[in-house]
């Protein structure tokens, strides 16, 4: 395990007018690159930051000033990409949406790649199959018929339905904190369920029956134990937990 610190930058400077808000933090990240090992280790990086700021603000400083080999992904910075899910002090969250001052940064803090996915490089997992599972579901508008001459109508309440799972991001946060996703990589996970809900229960679509037999599938909705994991990872609050579980009554009642 290796220390590196980094000076106190102009910001770190304690002012004349009061208190720096810099702390000096401890960040210990996970490092695998297999050009040069086979096994993973841990790295620790000292830096000045000021709390209040985000842990993905932490890995931009240890990669620009530190450690330009550090590599993971990241795209908007603000919530919307769901690019840079990472396990976070043990828990997955995206590193653009937690600030340090709320994980106890006393302590060092742990940042690895979300679990049940192959690691490539540091926190870059292979997200190939959580796609393909998402796109296994049909993730998109079936109808049949002429096309329309103007938009697809739909009421408020039937809008509504579907509110909830159209917030995915498709981060991987839920699917790579399932246990079951973890010991069994073919089951579908709570991703590629949510984005089947939002459209099973779209009252203009005309696919929901396919939908629901690709997840009566032995690797589908059935392997869910309700352990909420995906509900409490998810960055966007999605009730994931319940909409598999609407997901099942559809299965087998048959209405939707
Ligand atoms: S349901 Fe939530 S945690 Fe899962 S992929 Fe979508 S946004 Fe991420
Ligand atoms: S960088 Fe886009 S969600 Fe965090």
């Amino acid at each position: 395990m290796s220390t590196e610190t980094l000076e106190k930058t102009e910001g770190g400077a304690q002012s004349a007018e009061g208190a720096s808000p810099y702390i000096t933090a401890t960040f210990r990240i996970r490092r695998f690159n297999p050009e040069i090992s086979a096994d993973a280790i841990w790295e620790d990086f000292q830096i000045e930051i000021d709390p209040k700021e985000r842990v993905l603000d932490a890995l931009h400083k240890i990669k620009w000033e530190l450690d330009g080999t550090l590599t993971f992904r990241r795209s908007c910075a603000h919530g919307i990409c769901g690019s840079d899910a990472m396990r976070i002090n043990g828990r997955n969250r995206l590193a653009c949406k937690t600030l340090i001052k709320d994980i106890n940064p006393e302590k060092p803090i742990t940042v690895e790649a979300i679990k049940g996915l192959t690691v490539l490089k540091d926190l870059v997992v292979d997200m190939e199959p959580f796609f393909q599972a998402y796109r296994d579901v049909m993730p998109f508008l079936v109808t049949t018929g002429n096309e329309p001459t103007r938009e697809r109508l739909q009421s408020a309440e039937d809008r509504e339905r579907f509110d909830d799972t159209t917030k995915c991001i498709l981060c991987a946060a839920c699917t790579s904190s399932c246990p079951v996703f973890w010991n069994d990589g073919q089951y579908f996970g709570p991703a590629a369920i949510v984005n089947a809900h939002r459209f099973i229960f779209d009252s203009r679509d005309e696919a929901g029956e396919q939908r629901l037999e690709i997840l009566n599938d032995k690797d589908g909705v059935w392997r869910c134990r309700t352990t909420f994991n995906c509900t409490d990872a998810c960055p966007r609050g999605i009730e994931v937990t319940k909409a598999i579980q609407e997901v099942k009554r559809a299965l087998i009642t048959r209405r939707y």
